[in-house]
């Protein structure tokens, strides 16, 4: 018997948090606007030796996502629905913030070239090979204007190119105050955030990807979110893993950049803050100066690096904290605390004056 499935039913899901997703065409997903990969030729097969330990963290399942229970078929990928609003603002956002880094910019001095950029960071201290980093970061929201953003994110760059993953609250990208993931990929040809950026490939039929995240409430409910960034050995692409069961999200196919094709020579962890004005800068991390304490700060847990020779180290070494606003943002680095959260950075900031 020949069954004719219709694919109209499936076509859009809605998360519990009423986001409506169009269920793309593997093939058909904006990646692959990029001129280098409009052969869709790419089989990616993602090698199985990711995982990495970790526990205690409250993701959501899957199911508990989407409205029915269940994402999109097999051979698609949630995208969001975005209007031409959605769009139009997501690229002057990426504009915005654009750090017009130069190739021979010391890896040091990456995150001080936009003044209104501010960071709370641990970051490594020597131009090595790098190949991948993650941490759990707890995720918060405040009240965020629309000419600011503030997130708990993860970097990676060399020279011109560089990935950005983790959570933000950006009303400048997103029209909303909401918490969401995000991604933001430069190359030396383009600048974007999440799957509008050609390039950035979804993976994963079930995992909607900058949908609204649930936050903690500081002092009782603290609420981690894994993120966790890998060159694969075999393919020479960059991986990106979401979740305690390190769900492979999606990829960014080494030949869209000129120099993280071969590594990242620069990684970072903690927060970033963006103000169009500096009369006023936004929160950072819990939203509340760190004291030192980790459920009452934005902190990343399980901070790891990929080192030069593809181990995982869950203890980076050669790694310094940096603020480039030291009145405003803090950060402290507690080092392998051991147990479930093993190395431990917190971080944040309130609002105001610069
Ligand atoms: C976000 O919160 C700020 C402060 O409460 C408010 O001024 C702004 O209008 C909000 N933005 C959006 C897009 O909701
Ligand atoms: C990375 O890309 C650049 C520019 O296309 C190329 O010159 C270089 O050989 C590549 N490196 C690796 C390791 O593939």
């Amino acid at each position: 018997m020949i069954v004719f499935l219709t694919t109209v039913s499936w076509s859009v899901k809605q998360t519990t948090n009423g986001e409506t997703y169009n269920c793309v065409d593997f093939y058909e997903q904006p990646a692959f606007d990029h001129p280098l990969l409009k052969d869709n030729k790419f089989n990616f097969q993602p090698s199985s030796s990711y995982s990495v330990d970790s526990s205690g963290s409250s993701n959501k399942k899957q199911s508990d996502i989407w409205l029915n229970g269940k994402g999109c078929p097999i051979g698609t990928v949630p995208i969001r629905k975005t209007t031409r609003d959605d769009l139009s603002r997501a690229e002057s956002a990426a504009e915005t913030v654009h750090t017009n880094t130069n190739d021979n910019l010391h890896p040091q001095r990456y995150i001080d070239d936009n003044p209104n950029v501010h960071v709370a960071v641990l970051r490594t201290s020597e131009e090595k090979k790098y190949y991948g980093a993650g941490m759990i970061t707890s995720v918060y929201n405040f009240a965020v204007s629309s000419q600011q953003y503030s997130s708990s994110r993860i970097k990676l760059q060399n020279g011109p190119d560089s990935i950005v993953v983790g959570w933000t609250i950006n009303p400048g990208l997103y029209g909303d105050n909401a918490t969401r993931h995000f991604i933001y990929t430069s190359t030396k040809d383009s600048h974007c955030y999440n799957t509008l950026c050609p390039g950035f490939i979804l993976m994963s039929p079930d995992t909607p990807f900058d949908s609204v995240l649930q936050v903690s409430e500081r002092e009782k409910n603290i609420r981690g979110q894994k993120f966790f960034v890998r060159k694969d050995a075999a393919s020479g692409d960059w991986v990106l893993q979401i979740g305690l069961d390190n769900t492979t999200v999606g990829t960014w196919p080494q030949k869209i950049f000129s120099k993280l094709n071969d590594s990242a020579t620069y990684v970072d962890w903690g927060g970033e803050a963006y103000s169009a004005s500096s009369e006023d800068l936004p929160p950072m991390g819990s939203g509340f100066p760190p004291m030192r304490s980790s459920v009452l700060d934005g902190y990343g847990r399980q901070v790891t690096l990929v080192d030069e020779n593809q181990q995982v180290d869950y203890n980076p070494p050669e790694c310094v904290t940096y603020t480039s606003d030291n009145k405003r943002y803090k950060i402290f680095d507690e080092g392998n605390v051991g147990g479930e959260i093993q190395r431990l950075i917190v971080f944040g900031g309130s609002s105001g004056p610069a």
